[in-house]
Formats: C-alpha cells, sequence, structure tokens
C-alpha cells in the first residue's frame, strides 16, 4: 500500500471496529467471547474461555522467556483488551500494561478505569514510538495484519524496544509467495489485512528495524477449522453475498470463510513469531 493510502485504510479500520465490534464480540466465531481472535485447542482444552486465553498464555510464557528485566508491555491493537486483563492477573503490580487500540469502543473495554496498572488509548500503532514510552515487550494478536504499512510498525516497535526486548505476533502468515488465490484476495480485503504476508517480508522489514526472529510456532494445528456452523456458513455463502452489499457484518462473515480457505488450503497459517531487538 502506498504512503499516501495508509492513513485511509487506517481509519476504515477504525470505522469498521466501530460498526462491528459488538458482533463480534455477541456472535464471534467461537459463540461469544471477551477477546476478537480464533479459538486454539491444544490438547487439554476443553472450554471456549481456556481456548480464548491460549494466546494470552502464549504471550504470558514469552514475557518470562525474555532476557531482560519487563517493566512495561505494550499490546498493539489490543481490542477491548482481555489480554492485559488476563498478564494483570499473573505478572507483578509494578509491571506497567499499555494497549493502543482503534475503533473499539470504550463501552467495551473489560478493564475497570481505575486499574492503574492498565492504560488504552486509541491510537494508531504505526506511531507507537510516540504514543507509549519504552517498553520491553510488545505484541500484537490477530492486529498486526490489518496493518496499512508493516515497514512502519516494525519500524514503530524498533524504536520501543530496547536490545533485548521482544516482539511477539500471532497472526496469519502467507507459507508462499505465488500470486495469492482468489480466497486470499476476498479475505485480505473483506477483513482489511492487507499485511497478510509471506514471512519473508516481515523479516526484511523486522532487520531494517534491527529486529532478529528467535522463535517461529505454527499455531494452525490447533485451531478447529470446518465446524457444523462453518459448513453452514459456506454453504449459505451465496446469500451473504448479496446481504453483504448493504450489511456489513455478512462481509466479515464471508472473510472469515475466505481465511478458512486459506487455513485449510496451506495458503496461510496462523503463526507466532518472536523477535528480538538486537544491539545497536
Ligand atoms: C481482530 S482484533 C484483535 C484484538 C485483540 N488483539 C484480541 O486478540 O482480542 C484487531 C484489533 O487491531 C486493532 N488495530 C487495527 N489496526 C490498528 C492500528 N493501526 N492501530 C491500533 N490498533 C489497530 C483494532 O482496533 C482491533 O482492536
Amino acid at each position: 500500500m502506498t504512503a499516501d493510502k495508509a492513513p485511509h485504510h487506517t481509519n476504515r479500520v477504525a470505522r469498521y471496529y466501530e460498526q462491528n465490534t459488538s458482533s463480534f464480540l455477541l456472535l464471534g466465531s467461537d459463540g461469544g467471547s471477551s477477546a476478537i481472535h480464533i479459538a486454539l485447542w491444544p490438547e487439554g482444552v476443553n472450554t471456549v474461555e481456556d481456548a480464548m486465553n491460549v494466546a494470552h498464555d502464549l504471550i504470558y510464557k514469552a514475557i518470562q522467556d525474555t532476557p531482560i528485566p519487563i517493566t512495561r508491555v505494550a499490546d498493539l491493537g489490543c481490542g477491548v483488551g482481555s489480554a492485559l486483563l488476563y498478564l494483570r492477573n499473573r505478572l507483578s503490580t509494578d509491571t506497567q500494561l499499555e494497549g493502543l487500540t482503534i475503533g473499539t469502543l470504550n463501552k467495551h473495554q473489560i478493564h475497570t478505569t481505575n486499574d492503574s496498572q492498565i492504560r488504552i488509548q486509541s491510537g494508531d500503532f504505526h506511531k507507537a514510538a510516540s504514543l507509549l514510552p519504552q517498553c520491553e515487550f510488545a505484541f500484537a494478536i490477530e492486529a498486526f495484519a490489518h496493518a496499512a504499512a508493516p515497514d512502519q510498525f516494525f519500524q514503530q516497535v524498533g524504536q520501543l524496544l530496547p536490545p533485548g526486548g521482544r516482539l511477539v505476533i500471532i497472526d496469519d502468515i502467507c507459507t508462499t509467495e505465488k500470486p495469492p488465490s482468489k480466497h486470499l484476495n476476498r479475505y485480505r480485503s473483506n477483513w482489511l489485512t492487507p499485511s497478510v504476508l509471506p514471512l519473508s517480508t516481515l523479516d526484511k522489514y523486522a532487520t531494517k528495524a534491527g529486529l532478529v526472529r528467535t522463535e517461529t510456532k505454527n499455531l494452525t494445528p490447533w485451531i478447529h477449522l470446518g465446524r457444523p456452523r462453518d459448513v453452514l456458513l459456506r454453504w449459505s455463502l451465496p446469500l451473504w453475498s448479496w446481504t453483504a452489499r448493504w450489511w456489513n457484518y455478512a462481509k466479515s462473515m464471508q472473510g472469515g470463510d475466505a481465511r478458512q480457505r486459506c487455513l485449510e488450503n496451506n495458503e496461510t497459517e496462523f503463526t507466532m513469531l518472536i523477535y528480538e531487538k538486537q544491539d545497536a
């Protein structure tokens, strides 16, 4: 995306979340939850609540593994703040938790406003370094894919982190550099996710920002693909195509089906990436 189109895209993402956050929380693909990401079902996870917390727990463990002391953590694209709340209940009380989000309505924010450990701001992660103080750890769960300028996202995180600090991205990554399928095109356009990109592209931007990838974990096997409601949705897609002209949420459901097809066809993988900031 060219630099002049980036602010326009970010405004569209903000509007998308202003209009749809209530529906995502109520009707989300996992039947209603307090987070806006896909449920993960490794062995031993049996409830939706636990499945939603799997991503949060991966972040918690990555914080514990970071080689430098952590005083401040940033959630870049924090939605309603569910990951921050999960971390607040586990990290020491002197760890400050910062969130940036756009378009997710205040009324949905699940932390209490008098919680001095958590601060959520409405703000664009493309400007993270000017909105937040230095953080030793930053993460983005299903938010990076929305970036209009992924190079700028990495550049800002590079400024935010000190040497030894870490960035975790949990998101869909393309497994190939081949031209995108019609499903990937639909997923990117209906979900406003132009940064579903090949790993080599992310690594290139990371390197420019002084970050090196240290860990990669494919989480796709933990996703329940093709559940009865997904099959029903696919079967009734022609109906959604018609309503999607005037009902935004239907467009989002079409995008959700396209995303599933990309995961099923192995064109994308839901992946956790850990990057570490190098010495200057
Ligand atoms: C799919 S939701 C995920 C929310 C949260 N990470 C979670 O797991 O529940 C994507 C989030 O990214 C945020 N987002 C997208 N683009 C952003 C930007 N440029 N700056 C800040 N937040 C952004 C949206 O506001 C939304 O909250």
